[in-house]
């Protein structure tokens, strides 16, 4: 499968919203990658309904919905209402996630489950089965534009192996300081889904990174 890229909103002019969606559903992108933040699960407040249904009805592309709040449960059906198309919750927010994870499906979402950098992958061992997609945070939550994290290419690959008996299909999402210095090293490991913010937002033409994004061949091979 050739790998998605999802510009991450959060990145855009909040003033221009109408034009960076559309300069998005112009561009080689796959998806719209949609950053809630509460202020609790971590330290910054996105934004909510109001914001994601008008990036829903001018978007024509699917959106991927990243919920970094706490209790995610409760507004399943919410997002779902507003135009998710996949809904991603956090592994640290979750007491019964594999609960979480049905209500999404019931929903008619495909379902994502994200870890922090601190999380291990093996925790997901016994739900790996039941997801579309694991987010890999690859820098800690909350904000747009930090470093990336190293270790997040170890992750990716233990991921990608543990994935490979049990769901082959699985997409591998990596999120945060993802740009073009890293893209070949992030597919190579197992990655499939390159969400970016700051790497497509700053850059002279949006629109050209993210074709530069979406050309780059990790050349990914997978060993079983
Ligand atoms: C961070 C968000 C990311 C963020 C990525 O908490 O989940 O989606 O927007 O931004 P960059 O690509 O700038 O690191
Ligand atoms: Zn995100």
């Amino acid at each position: 499968m050739p790998h998605l890229i999802a510009p991450s909103v959060l990145s855009a002019d909040f003033a221009n919203l109408q034009r960076d969606i559309e300069m998005i559903n112009s561009s080689a992108a796959d998806w719209f990658h949609v950053d809630v933040m509460d202020g609790v699960f971590v330290p910054n407040i996105s934004f909510g309904f109001p914001v994601m249904e008008a990036i829903s009805r001018f978007a024509r592309k699917p959106l991927d919905v990243h919920l970094m709040i706490v209790n995610p449960d409760q507004y399943i059906e919410r997002f779902a209402a507003a135009g998710a198309a996949v809904i991603t919750v956090h592994y640290e927010a979750c007491t019964h996630l594999h609960r979480t994870v049905q209500a999404i499906h019931a929903a008619g979402c495909k379902a994502g489950v994200a870890l922090n950098p601190h999380t291990p992958v093996s925790l997901l061992s016994d739900i790996l089965a039941d997801l579309d997609m694991v987010l890999i945070m690859s820098v800690n939550p909350g904000f747009g534009g930090q470093q990336f994290i190293p270790n997040s290419l170890n992750k990716i690959a233990a991921l990608r192996k543990m994935a490979a008996a049990v769901n082959p299909d699985l997409l591998i999402e990596v999120d945060g300081g993802v740009g073009l210095h890293n893209t070949a090293a992030l597919l190579q490991a197992g990655a499939n889904v390159l969400v970016a913010g700051n790497a497509i937002f700053a850059a002279a033409s949006p629109m050209a990174m993210i074709s530069e994004l979406k050309q780059i061949d990790g050349g990914f091979v997978q060993h079983v």
